[in-house]
């Protein structure tokens, strides 16, 4: 290998391994981005749960309620949100990603930021 290519490879890895470390910071922090997850909410779950967060239709949760279901786990919301819900006695099931499979693993985390962020200040 000449030594240009060497140094060129040093970049490569260095930068790797900056970006690494970014990404690493953002997990600790609860990853989500409030500001995206405010645009997957208004284009898949406001039909549903309003711009308020109060719930638009019978069976959705009031997200502003102190001790409501946003008082989970993140973990827990993230499973919920991903996978569907449906609670005891419930009139409607919560659907997979809100109904919208386009949805990314990053748009469920950004999502869940701006739901605490907007309804439920923790
Ligand atoms: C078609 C209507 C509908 C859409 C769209 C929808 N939800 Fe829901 N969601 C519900 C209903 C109904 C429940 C209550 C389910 C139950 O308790 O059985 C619920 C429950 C929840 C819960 C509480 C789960 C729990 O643990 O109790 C969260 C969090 C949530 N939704 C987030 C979202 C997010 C984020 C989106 C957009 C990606 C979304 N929802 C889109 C209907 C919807």
């Amino acid at each position: 290998m000449k030594p240009t290519n060497k140094h060129a490879l040093r970049i490569v890895l260095a930068s790797g391994l900056i970006a690494f470390s970014a990404l690493a910071v953002e997990a600790s922090e609860g990853g989500g981005d409030a500001s995206k997850g405010k645009a997957v909410y208004e284009g898949t779950c406001v039909f549903c749960h309003g711009k308020n967060g109060k719930g638009e239709i019978p069976g959705t949760p009031d997200f502003t309620k102190a001790t409501g279901v946003l008082s989970q786990a993140d973990a827990v919301l993230i499973d919920h949100i991903s996978n569907g819900f449906e609670s005891e006695n419930s009139s409607m099931p919560m659907p997979a990603k809100g109904g919208n499979e386009d949805l990314s693993e990053g748009d469920v985390e950004n999502v869940l930021a701006y739901l605490h962020k907007e309804f439920a200040h923790r």
